[in-house]
């Protein structure tokens, strides 16, 4: 069995990734390197902490050793999560994604290239997004081939990471595979994306930002089965190519929050229009013909079987999110959206 060593696991996917692992016993042992940014939560890996095949790593990709922790762990597989994530923030502070996700991938990059010349055989897998081809009109969909288009600070970063592992393949040889993936829903979510947010103000009756007119598009993957997907690759994907993953489940903004607001039996009156977001992207589109071909890998959860249960899941976890809320990003809200996000009819 393999020995495996993520990054950011602290956060959203990255922990799905880590539980699960452990879970199925996808591993003998599991490093998890993370520099527990605002958006990394320890407490997502309470089920595994004690696990004596987990070992948690408190590193920084931008400044700490990266490469004496690789060397000390001597991983068979790299699955390379942490960037920052949340592309408003990449609006407000460009340069603080160019470094993590840019640099920091370098630096990664380099330490597996490092441990390379002893260790054969050793894989790397970049955790890229879709958010790299760039934006869609109401046709159309992105497959592996379609030319990088990025067009905010995050999906460029993300973007040249995502090249910077491929040429690591082709330059140095580095056994690298890169996964492209749509919006990730499910529990453990950080409250700032749209679904984990909208679901809170609507419990809290706050009023529930929806950029613009409500009318762009995202393809919604239950976390789970993208989590499945990167093992897949892991199992059976080739040197040198990248996967696309998608939901085959393309809504409106406006339609996820409705139907949350929906599910909790809360007002439409909560919604508040407020100014578009920079640059918006209009609409993502996944074509995963080859995940589904070469990975024998598909979707299994229906959106609206995993919004419920990620509704459910916020509704019995308010401590996880209560912290969370009370504090810095709600500021950083009314600091890029001129609005206050007011509380409605709770005392
Ligand atoms: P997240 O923001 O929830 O978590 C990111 C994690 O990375 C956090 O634990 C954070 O502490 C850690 N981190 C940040 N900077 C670091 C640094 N310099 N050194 C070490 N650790 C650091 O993100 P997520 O939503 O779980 O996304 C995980 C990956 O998947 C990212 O690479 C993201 O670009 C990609 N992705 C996400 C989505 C999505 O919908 N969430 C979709 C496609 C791709
Ligand atoms: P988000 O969850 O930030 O993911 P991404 O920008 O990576 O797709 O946003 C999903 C969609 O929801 C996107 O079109 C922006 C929109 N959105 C809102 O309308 N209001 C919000 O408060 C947020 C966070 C997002």
């Amino acid at each position: 069995m393999a020995k495996y060593l993520i990054t950011g696991g602290a956060g959203f996917i990255g922990s799905h990734f880590c539980r699960m692992a452990l879970k199925q016993n996808w591993c003998e042992s599991l490093v998890n390197i993370d520099a527990l940014t605002y958006a990394g939560n320890l407490h997502n890996l309470k089920e595994i902490q004690a696990d004596p095949r987990y070992r948690f790593v408190h590193l920084d990709l931008n400044s700490g050793d990266v490469d004496s922790i690789v060397k000390e762990t001597e991983p068979d597989v790299i699955i390379h999560f942490a960037a920052e994530s949340h592309v408003d923030r990449s609006i407000e502070d460009p340069g603080l994604f160019l470094k993590t996700n840019i640099i920091g991938t370098f630096n990664l990059l380099n330490a597996a290239k490092n441990l390379q010349t002893s260790k054969k055989g050793l894989r790397f897998v970049m955790v890229s997004t879709d958010e790299v081809y760039g934006s869609l009109e109401a046709t159309g969909q992105f497959f592996e081939e379609t030319p990088f288009a990025p067009r905010s600070p995050y999906s460029v970063s993300k973007a040249s990471a995502d090249m910077l592992a491929t040429a690591y393949h082709h330059t140095f040889n580095l056994q690298t595979m890169v996964v492209r993936c749509s919006n990730n829903y499910g529990p453990n979510q950080f409250p700032e994306k749209l679904i984990p947010q909208s679901i809170i103000f609507a419990l809290q009756d706050r009023s529930i930002p929806v950029y613009g007119k409500g009318t762009n598009v995202r393809d919604w993957i239950y976390v789970e089965d993208f989590v499945a997907g990167i093992q897949t690759v892991i199992a059976r994907g080739k040197s040198g190519e990248a996967y696309n993953f998608g939901g085959r489940s393309e809504c409106s903004n406006i339609e996820v929050v409705e139907m949350i607001l929906a599910s909790l039996k809360k007002p439409s009156s909560l919604i508040q229009f407020v100014k578009d977001r920079k640059g918006h992207d209009f609409r993502y589109s996944m074509n995963f013909d080859k995940a589904e071909r070469e990975l024998n890998w598909r979707p299994t959860v229906k959106f609206e079987t995993g919004l419920k249960e990620t509704i459910k899941w916020y509704q019995s976890n308010l401590v996880w999110w209560e912290a969370i809320t009370s504090g810095e990003y709600l500021k950083f809200y009314e600091r890029n959206y001129g609005e206050k996000l007011v509380l409605k009819g709770r005392s």
